[in-house]
């Protein structure tokens, strides 16, 4: 120590010398600080851990034709996608939102504003908070409750049943997510509004006749030379009048799938060698992270779930509900899929990519900030009934349901041992954070400069 305080003395002192002198001091370079016995623990520990874990790089994904990608980035973007034409799947997934919206739970059909503000002058809220469109090719199972998912016999299930016929699935180029874009165009408060809208020809189809409301919106959008040279080009050798919705869904999968796949962070540099890329704060969570359990469903290198199971981790309900439980005002989750009770109130695990960009957090977005949901899991029964409803915006407050004794009854009791103090909440966020890529902060550059039907465009 006093070695090291003479030199540094002796630094200062050429310093001033140099300085008055009125040259640049020409100093040797400064010796490497010498390795940090602690931080180094630390990193092998890390490096452990992942190992046995088997933890990886999330590759990215693989090339799409660059025609799919141009007309699904059309259709996302368009409005004319909506029954009143007033709400494109983008005014939900903005690119200057991280492809959120940033509120609690989104605002649809007939709403009015972007972002955080957007409000319905009915007051109506989407039931589940809007989730981020990145890394898709990563997943599965797809929405809350994994109610379009791939199957491990290589078939696809949606809510549509047989009505996603043979032919449309053989369109589907990417799986489960070749179909999501067919269902939030079929839901009346997100964008297909109501019967007997003058100009919603989309509203007027009966609820349940999905066919019916896709090949609507097919005539719609055949409507425009425009859209038929996209479809044609995307999908070469067949005519646009023997195409089906599945088509379009299928482009906005290949858009996602191209355009919205942010996989470098820190945390992937780490994995592969670079000590650096993590800070000891980082390092420090994500030792955290792998051993007080947080991966038993955070599981895989993208942190979501491998198993295809569901987990109810006691997040509070709030907002109008999935129609289930007393006044139909509860959300029971994956039950909802299954029909099995057991599932009540199970969710899907998200993915950790990027989740420091995609605030607010939970299937009701019930977590404003990262620290919040972090904090959740600290005596998890406790910080369920202590939750603190003011954290989501005042229209919402009301509607926080007192019925934490049945929330608990399926909590996954994994989560009972799991204690930690501010400092070790800290550091699982600064973990979090290290799954950050940076290219995903500024996404407004994805918006195509203008759609086919001249709509406005939301980004
Ligand atoms: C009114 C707002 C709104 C609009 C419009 C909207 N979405 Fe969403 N999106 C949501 C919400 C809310 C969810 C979660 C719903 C659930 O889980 O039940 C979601 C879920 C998704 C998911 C699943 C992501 C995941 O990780 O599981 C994808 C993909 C997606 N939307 C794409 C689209 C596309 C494509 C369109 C247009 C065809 C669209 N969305 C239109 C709000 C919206
Ligand atoms: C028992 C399974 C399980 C365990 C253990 C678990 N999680 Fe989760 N996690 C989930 C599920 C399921 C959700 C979604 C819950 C909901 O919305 O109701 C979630 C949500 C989250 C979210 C919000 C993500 C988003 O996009 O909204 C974060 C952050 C998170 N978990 C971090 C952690 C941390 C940190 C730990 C360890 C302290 C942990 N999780 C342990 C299953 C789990």
């Amino acid at each position: 120590m006093l070695k090291r305080l003479l030199t540094l003395g002796g630094l200062a002192s050429f310093a001033i010398l140099a300085a008055a002198c009125g040259e640049d001091p020409v100093s040797p370079p400064p010796p490497p600080p010498p390795p940090d016995p602690v931080r180094v623990a630390l990193i092998d520990t890390v490096r452990l851990l992942a190992d046995q874990r088997n933890l990886d790089p999330v590759p990215g994904s693989g090339p799409v034709r660059p025609e799919l990608v141009k007309l699904g980035r059309a259709l996302l973007f368009d409005r004319e996608l909506s029954g009143n034409r007033n709400i494109a799947c983008s005014t939900c997934h903005l690119p200057s939102f991280a492809t959120t919206d940033g509120k609690s739970l989104s605002v649809g059909e007939g709403g009015a504003g972007l972002g955080p503000s957007r409000t319905h002058p009915g007051g109506v809220f989407i039931p589940r908070n809007a989730p981020a469109l990145f890394n898709m090719h990563l997943q599965t199972q797809f929405f809350w409750d994994g109610r379009v998912e791939d199957l491990d016999d290589g078939s696809i299930r949606t809510p549509a049943g047989t009505q996603v016929t043979p032919a449309m699935e053989a369109i589907f180029e990417f799986g489960a997510i070749s179909a999501l874009g067919m269902f939030p165009v079929t839901s009346r408060d997100e964008m297909r509004g109501e019967l007997g809208e003058p100009g919603n020809e989309l509203g007027a189809v009966a609820d349940g006749d999905f066919q019916g409301i896709w090949s609507a919106l097919m005539d719609r959008l055949g409507a425009f030379t425009a859209y038929r040279t996209l479809f044609e080009a995307a999908y070469p050798g067949t005519a646009f009048d023997d195409m089906t919705f599945a088509h379009a869904s299928n482009a906005m999968a290949g858009f996602m799938i191209s355009e919205l796949a942010f996989v470098d962070t820190p945390w992937d540099r780490f994995l592969v060698g670079n000590d650096d890329e993590l800070s000891d704060a980082q390092l420090r969570g994500a030792k955290s992270f792998m051993t007080i359990r947080c991966m038993r469903c955070h599981e895989t290198d993208a942190f979501d779930d491998r198993d295809g199971e569901f987990h109810n981790v006691a997040t509070p309900q709030l907002g109008p509900g999935k129609g289930d439980g007393p006044g139909g005002v509860d959300d029971f989750g994956r039950e909802g899929v299954t029909g099995d009770p057991a599932e009540r109130r199970m969710f899907k695990t998200p993915t950790m990519r990027n989740v420091e960009l995609t605030s607010p957090y939970g299937h009701a977005g019930q977590f404003a900030t990262l620290e919040s949901i972090v904090e959740h899991y600290d005596e998890i029964d406790e910080r369920l009934r202590d939750y603190d409803v003011t954290q989501v915006e005042a229209a919402l407050r009301a509607t926080l349901l007192d019925n934490f004794d049945d929330i608990l009854v399926t909590r996954d009791t994994i989560l009972l041992t799991i204690e930690f103090d501010e400092a070790g909440r800290d550091d699982l966020v600064a973990f979090l954070e290290s799954l950050t890529d940076e290219a995903a902060r500024t996404l407004t550059g994805i918006a195509p400069a203008t759609v086919p039907s001249g709509l406005p465009i939301d980004n």
